[in-house]
Formats: structure tokens, C-alpha cells, sequence
């Protein structure tokens, strides 16, 4: 068996990282991309790229030949195409995966899912992480399960900001799918150019955000390590943060103070529902920002983790000034 990883979700904002960690920890990568997919950032020594989709069970068998581990950070929730359909991509696909990874003797599967809230039973996408983390568990494949809070990449930019997507080749909140990138286009920098933040619920809850390249170590040390063999772990970032703490960050980055607008979560509830009628990712979108609002999501032992597998997990303060360093020197 060779140590080939292959990376599924490699077009995505993680899965791009993960691919560029591998390659610097010199493993050999092996990068599945729908034909579809923006994929040039991909063209680097180390990553050899295979055309293959989750709906094509065929193309999974073939790119599993010869593989050891597979990491897979793919999602649709946020679609590339009006075609793609969550509902059944992070379902089917995902036992596509599974029956291909048994199919061709792969040893690991890993794979990134989201941490537990009292809201498990109705938001779409987490239910599907549960569906596809039990069919896992159950496969009889070697398994590591990264059950991830939220991304600062993706949770601040929705404040109003571009800085954390400094540098980010293929950043999730730019994916094509309109009802997002409307509503993004709408904010994208207010909190530099108009000291303006926006705040889901009233800005108190507490979050233990972490950033999308500290997710990918864990998978990866997780994933490669004997002490991640057969488990579920709870990531998160080093800081409890609420929404007016990550204000309090700006303010001190930017040197300026900020005003607030905040949407109730009730708001979002009401749109889950009424969206359902009309979109099924619109409708998810608007659960997940229900949760933002209205839920602490805290990993308890984050630092304790990290330690455990080698993630030297990024403060909020040094992922955004990092990222304000590199805009500023363009
Ligand atoms: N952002 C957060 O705060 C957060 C929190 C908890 C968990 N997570 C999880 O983190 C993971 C990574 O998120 P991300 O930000 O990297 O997502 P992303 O940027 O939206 O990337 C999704 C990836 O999945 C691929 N994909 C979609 N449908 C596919 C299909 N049918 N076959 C093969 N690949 C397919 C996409 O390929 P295309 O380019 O072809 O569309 C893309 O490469 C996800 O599982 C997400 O649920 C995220």
C-alpha cells in the first residue's frame, strides 16, 4: 500500500489547505476536483489530480486505487451549480465514498464534520454530519471524525469583512451560489471602510472559532496518528469568543471604534422556514446563521486537544493581524 492521501474537497476553502500541508510535509497527494471545478491553484509538484465527482460512484473507485487515507472536507451546502443538491451529495455521496474506500482496501477515512448543539435535530446540514459520521463509524474502516466549530474565515468575513480571506485561494464565502454571494457582495467591507459590523442575535454568544489551516493540521495529525484511530474529536479554537469580543479585536486592528447592527435570531428562524418552501441551501444557510445567533458553541477542552495532536491552535487576534499584514503588503 502506498502513503498516498487523497484529498476530497480539494477545490474547497479546506480542503485547499489541506492539500498545500500535505505537500509541504512532503506526502505524495492525490486531489480529487469535479470536472467543473476552479481547480489551477492545484497545479503544484507533489498533487497529482484526478477528475471525479461524489454522485460518481466509479470515479471514486478509481481514485481510491492505491490510496491509504482518505481526508475528505467536500460539502455542498453552499452550491457551485443550481444542480448540486446537499440533500444528496452529503448523503449519497458520502456512501459512494465509503463503499469505495471499503471497495479498494483503503485503511482511513477522515472526515470533517461539525460540533453537537441543541440544534442537531433540525438543521439540515448537521443532521447529515451525524448520518454520515454514524455510517462511518459503522463501515468498519479505520476512522478519525473532526467535529469542527466554526471557521474565523467564514464567520468574520459575515461581520463585514474581507481581511480574513487575505491570501485564501478559493475562500468559501466566494463560491458561486447567488443568494450567498448577494448578500456578501452587500456587506464584504464594511468593518474597513465603513466601521460597520454586523452581529447575528444580539452579539453575546459565544463561539469557540477556530481557523480553517489549524482544522487542517488536526485532520491531518488525526488523521495520520494511531492515537486518532477510531475517534470523534471536538475541535475548536484556544479563546471563547463572543461576536462583541471579536468586535473589541477590529477595533484594536483597525485603530478605530465600530458600530454594530445586529439581526435578532429569531429572524433567522423565520427565514429558515419560510426559505424551505423555495431553496433547500438558502433555508440551511439561514439555520446555520440561527445557530451563530442563539447558540454557545464552545469546545471545552480545545487546548487539551491540540496539544494532544501537535495543532498549535491561532488566537483570533493573530489570524486576523496576520491576514491585515498580508493585505497590506498586497
Ligand atoms: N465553515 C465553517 O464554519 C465550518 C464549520 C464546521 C464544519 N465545516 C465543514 O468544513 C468542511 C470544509 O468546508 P469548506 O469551507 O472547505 O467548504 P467549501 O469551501 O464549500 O468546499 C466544498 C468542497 O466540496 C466539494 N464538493 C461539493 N460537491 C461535491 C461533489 N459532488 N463531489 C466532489 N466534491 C464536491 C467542492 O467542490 P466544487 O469546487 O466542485 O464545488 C469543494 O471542493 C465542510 O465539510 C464543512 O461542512 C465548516
Amino acid at each position: 500500500m502506498s502513503n498516498t492521501v487523497l484529498v476530497v474537497g480539494a477545490t474547497g476553502q479546506l480542503g485547499s489547505i489541506v492539500v498545500k500541508k500535505l505537500v509541504g510535509r512532503g506526502a505524495a497527494v492525490r486531489a480529487l476536483a469535479r470536472p467543473s471545478s476552479d481547480r489551477n491553484h492545484l497545479n503544484m509538484p507533489g498533487v497529482e489530480l484526478v477528475l471525479g465527482d461524489l454522485m460518481d460512484p466509479s470515479s471514486l473507485h478509481d481514485a481510491c486505487v492505491g490510496i491509504d487515507m482518505v481526508i475528505s472536507t467536500a460539502t455542498a451546502h453552499i452550491p457551485r451549480s443550481p444542480t448540486d443538491d446537499f440533500r444528496v451529495i452529503d448523503d449519497i455521496g458520502y456512501s459512494n465514498l465509503i463503499g469505495a474506500c471499503k471497495a479498494k482496501g483503503v485503511s482511513r477515512i477522515v472526515f470533517c464534520s461539525g460540533i453537537r448543539t441543541p440544534h442537531d435535530d433540525w438543521i439540515p446540514l448537521i443532521k447529515l454530519k451525524r448520518k454520515v459520521e454514524s455510517r462511518i463509524v459503522t463501515s468498519g474502516l479505520e476512522y478519525t471524525i473532526v467535529r469542527t466549530s466554526a471557521f474565523m474565515d467564514t464567520a468574520f468575513v459575515l461581520m463585514g469583512s474581507l481581511i480574513p480571506i487575505a491570501g485564501s485561494d478559493v475562500p468559501t464565502v466566494k463560491r458561486p451560489f447567488r443568494f450567498a454571494r448577494r448578500h456578501i457582495d452587500s456587506i464584504q467591507d464594511s468593518i474597513e471602510q465603513r466601521h460597520i459590523a454586523y452581529l447575528p442575535g444580539d452579539g453575546t454568544s459565544k463561539h469557540s472559532f477556530i481557523c480553517a489551516r489549524d482544522v487542517a493540521d488536526f485532520m491531518i495529525n488525526a488523521g495520520q496518528s494511531a492515537e486518532g484511530r477510531n475517534t470523534i474529536l471536538d475541535v475548536g479554537g484556544p479563546e471563547v469568543l463572543s461576536w462583541f469580543d471579536v468586535v473589541a479585536i477590529y477595533e484594536n486592528l483597525l485603530g478605530t471604534r465600530l458600530r454594530t447592527k445586529t439581526t435578532p435570531a429569531f429572524v433567522f428562524r423565520a427565514l429558515f422556514r419560510i426559505l424551505s418552501l423555495v431553496s433547500a441551501p438558502a433555508s440551511n444557510l439561514m439555520a446555520l446563521n440561527y445557530l451563530f445567533a442563539a447558540t454557545d458553541a464552545i469546545v471545552p477542552e480545545a487546548c487539551a486537544v491540540a496539544s494532544r495532536f501537535g495543532v498549535k491552535l491561532t488566537t483570533a487576534s493573530e489570524f486576523l493581524e496576520e491576514k491585515f499584514q498580508l493585505l497590506a503588503s498586497g
